[in-house]
């Protein structure tokens, strides 16, 4: 079983099995097929220390009536468990699934390509890596779909550790903070010169506090999504109240009633959860 997480997996899982409950309710009677994407799937299982085993995304989507769910995975033995833990579950259930071994920034830029997508299809995108694993450019793609809902579980505490405090960061940490935020703008906005001088009379730099780097990265997604939840969630270590994730949502689809329904019911689970 994997091993990773804490009190705040439980967080993220639980707003997400409440907005799918919302979604395939919501989309009952409408014409279009539904369609599940996680693209971070994982075994199925997780054990999260001091808490347990827990079913994780891919087996609690599974309990809600999408017409058709894609499952990727980078590993190739969490893929295998995977198929089984869905074979387990699904026992009587005959579930239209699809586990796809690959990195998923290679297949999401790819997602575009499927025009049928638009035109007869909706859904939901769950994002959830371990680190820094998803680029900027596979959001996008997403974006141009104009038919998915997407859940973010930004890597705030992976992304701090290469912005250091100071400001003095590394040129190929620099690069992996461009492909993870889609821009080179994302210094001046996170860093201010010090009012205080160094011990040497220098001008020092200071990082922006972590609620203004959270508005940061809600202001890069409102630059590609046409709808995107100012409630977002800034995920904690209960242990030591560090920073860890933030939990974000994105709508897709340009119709302003589909983003209005969308994001009024995402609010709500992200202040009440
Ligand atoms: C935090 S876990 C996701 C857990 C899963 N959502 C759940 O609730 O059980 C991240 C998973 O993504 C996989 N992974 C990491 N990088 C990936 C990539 N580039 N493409 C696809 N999967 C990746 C890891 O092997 C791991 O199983």
């Amino acid at each position: 079983m994997q091993s990773f997480g804490g009190p705040w997996t439980l967080l993220k899982l639980n707003v997400l099995d409440k907005y799918l409950n919302f979604y395939v309710t919501a989309m009952q009677r409408k014409p279009f097929r539904l369609c599940y994407f996680d693209a971070f799937a994982g075994s199925g299982n997780i054990d999260i220390k001091d808490i347990g085993p827990i079913p994780g995304s891919a087996l609690k989507a599974i309990d809600y009536p999408f017409d058709k769910y894609f499952f990727i995975e980078k590993s190739e033995d969490y893929a295998h468990r995977l198929d089984q833990n869905i074979i387990v579950k699904s026992k009587n259930k005959n579930i239209n699934y699809e586990i796809i071994i690959g990195d998923c920034n290679e297949l999401l830029q790819k997602i575009n390509s499927f025009q049928w997508y638009k035109n007869y299809w909706r859904g939901v995108i769950f994002l959830d890596p371990y680190a820094m694993e998803l680029k900027w450019d596979s959001l996008e793609s997403i974006a141009k779909t104009e038919a998915f809902d997407v859940w973010y579980l930004f890597p705030l505490s992976a992304m701090n550790r290469l912005m250091r405090r100071d400001g003095n960061i590394e040129e190929s940490h620099r690069a992996i903070i461009n492909d993870l935020l889609g821009t080179i703008d994302w210094e001046e906005e996170i860093y201010y010169e010090s009012p205080q001088l160094s011990l040497f009379g220098e001008q020092d730099r200071e990082r922006v506090h972590v609620t203004e780097i959270e508005k940061y990265v809600i202001k890069r997604l409102k630059t590609i999504f046409p709808g995107v939840s100012d409630k977002s969630k800034l995920l904690r270590n209960p242990v030591n109240n560090s920073p860890m994730f933030i939990l974000c949502f994105a709508v897709s689809n340009p119709s302003p009633k589909a983003i209005k329904i969308s994001l009024k019911i995402a609010d709500h689970i992200l202040t009440h959860t």
